[in-house]
């Protein structure tokens, strides 16, 4: 089970990505379940869904830990024609600031680059700890989106151009 145990102290990681499909709906609710605490649930069977849409990706993320592959993080995007939304994106809390985040969002930005897609996200006002990743990969805020969420709080909404 990820997150039983972590990394000494708080050095950066080199995870491994893989491509999931629905096959890995499971994992994937498990890790986003312990990213956003139960908040924003998406279980099993929505993942199941969401990972069968057409144009939705989803990137897995493992690190090396005590010999076994322990899967860490995901991020999942949506593409259409020329954009592409990220719909999520959640790093075991056991092993955040260790760079796994930056590697998914790296890796999806470089996908956009070589196809010429701008990309999508919204995200919390409060989520101090996104933007930052956010703004250092070159999202820029776009527009804000008044009461987005369920609880009443707004999102920004960040894009990503290529060139
Ligand atoms: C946001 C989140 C995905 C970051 O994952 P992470 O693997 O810890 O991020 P990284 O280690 O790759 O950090 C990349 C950069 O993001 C920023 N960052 C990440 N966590 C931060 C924090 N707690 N406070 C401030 N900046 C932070 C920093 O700029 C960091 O670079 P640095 O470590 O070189 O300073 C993770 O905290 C998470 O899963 N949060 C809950 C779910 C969530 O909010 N998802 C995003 C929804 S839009």
């Amino acid at each position: 089970m990820s997150g039983e145990t972590g990394p000494e102290g708080r050095g950066k990681v080199v995870p491994e990505l893989r491509e999931v499909g629905p096959e890995a709906a499971e994992l994937l609710a498990s890790l986003h379940h312990a990213a956003f605490s139960g908040h924003e649930p998406w279980d099993m069977t929505a993942f199941g869904q969401i990972l069968a849409m057409p144009g939705v990706v989803a990137w897995l993320a493992s690190v090396s830990w005590a010999g076994k592959a322990l899967p860490v993080g995901f991020i999942v995007s949506r593409h259409v024609v020329d954009e592409g939304e990220i719909l999520s994106l959640g790093v075991h809390p056991r092993w955040r600031r260790c760079g796994v985040a930056r590697r998914l969002l790296a890796h999806l930005v470089r996908q956009a680059e070589q196809a010429g897609d701008t990309l999508f996200l919204e995200v919390r006002v409060s989520n101090r700890a996104a933007a930052g990743l956010y703004e250092t990969l070159g999202f820029r805020q776009v527009a804000m989106r008044p009461r987005y969420y369920d609880d009443g709080e707004d999102a920004r909404l960040l894009r990503w151009s290529p060139g």
